[in-house]
């Protein structure tokens, strides 16, 4: 029977593939792409005004996941694995979340977008070269967070 657990573990998945799979192709295709083709004075704009669209669906898909997962923690009554070390995955899970939460929702519409661009100006392969590392971090933060979170969910950690 498909019952509301099935459903927001599906779009919970779901959420995550769109979201983090986003997050790869623009860190491992998208900005060495840039790099190649543009002169370091245009890198900045020019990725920032194409990201722009990926933006959209990367705060749509961080909203699915957060709200899937946290009504999978109501429903379940998981609450008390949060003062579980062994369960670290989980914190692991609101840690990437609230992180890309802050930069999609406050910090880039409210100034990073700005400080990039002002940056940029002054430093314009600094400023990209940051953004590649940025980028890169979140990236393998967040494929560690998906195979612990795999593992810890199958019971991978519990001895
Ligand atoms: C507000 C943030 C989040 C909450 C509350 C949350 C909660 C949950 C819960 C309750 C489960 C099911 C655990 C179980 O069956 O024992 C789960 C599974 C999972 N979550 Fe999250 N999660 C969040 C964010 C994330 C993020 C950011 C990622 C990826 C980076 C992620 C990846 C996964 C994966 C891969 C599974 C395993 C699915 C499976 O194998 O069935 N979650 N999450």
């Amino acid at each position: 029977m498909l019952d509301g657990a099935i459903v927001a573990r599906g779009l919970h998945v779901l959420g995550v593939v769109l979201w983090i799979g986003g997050v790869a192709f623009v860190t491992t295709v998208l900005l060495p792409a840039v790099a190649r083709m543009k002169d370091p004075e245009d890198r900045v704009a020019f990725f920032e005004e194409i990201e722009r669209a990926f933006a959209w669906q990367a705060r749509g898909t961080t909203l699915l996941v957060g709200l899937s997962g946290f009504y999978l923690v109501g429903i379940w009554d998981l609450w008390d694995r949060f003062a579980q070390v062994s369960y670290f995955w989980m914190h692991a899970m609101v840690a990437v979340w609230a992180v890309f939460t802050v930069m999609l929702f406050v910090a880039e519409p409210l100034f990073l977008h700005r400080w990039f661009l002002t940056r940029s100006k002054r430093d314009p392969e600094g400023t990209f070269r940051l953004i590649q590392r940025m980028h890169r971090i979140l990236l393998a933060v967040s494929l560690l967070t998906v195979i612990a979170a795999v593992a810890g969910t199958h019971g991978g950690f519990l001895g």
